[in-house]
């Protein structure tokens, strides 16, 4: 959103005025809405959750569309749930949609570029809670709820 894109976020029912509160312009509910029910087409997928296949991705993506698989929550008998990520540069290859996977590194420019844009608040992060590093245990309690909304900060 704040590079300038029109966002639509997807999420559970309980999550919807957060997601728009972070500035998201269209907001569907996963138990509700497809995202890949052909009524819209996205330039870019970031897919994080859910475990879409790659043709539903491939069928919300425009022609020339990229989806960045960054997870999901599923694990697959023989590819402990990477089987997507695996397949994805392969179908890249006869497709004009690409589809890659990402493998995120802490990298100090990434967080110079992302510095300005949160002290201008056009990037807020979201963090739900803060726990002491003598209740971790807690925190991961509480993140495995599903009630966590945005993230969780250990204070060190
Ligand atoms: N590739 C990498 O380098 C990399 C790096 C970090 C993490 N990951 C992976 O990325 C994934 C997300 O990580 P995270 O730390 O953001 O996890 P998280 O904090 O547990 O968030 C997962 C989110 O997925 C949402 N969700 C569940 N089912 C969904 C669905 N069908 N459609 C849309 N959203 C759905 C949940 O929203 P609700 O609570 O509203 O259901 C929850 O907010 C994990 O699989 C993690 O392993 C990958």
């Amino acid at each position: 959103k704040a590079a300038g894109a029109e966002v639509t976020g997807v999420c559970s029912p309980a999550k919807t005025d957060l997601v728009r509160a972070l500035g998201a312009d269209h907001v569907l509910d996963y138990t509700h809405d497809d995202f890949a029910d052909g009524t819209h087409r996205y330039d870019l997928i970031l897919d994080i959750a859910g475990n879409p296949s790659l043709s539903r991705l491939r069928r919300a993506l425009t022609p020339s569309g990229t989806a960045v698989i960054v997870g999901g929550e599923s694990g697959g008998a023989w590819t402990g749930g990477f089987g997507r990520q695996l397949r994805a540069p392969i179908v890249s290859l006869f497709v004009r949609q690409r589809l890659v996977m990402l493998a995120s590194k802490e990298r100090a420019g990434d967080l110079v570029r992302l510095t300005p844009l949160i002290e201008a608040g056009a990037v807020t992060p979201s963090v739900d809670r803060t726990f002491p590093l003598e209740r971790v245990a807690d925190a991961m309690r509480y993140l495995e709820s599903g009630k966590v909304r945005g993230k969780l900060a250990i204070t060190i």
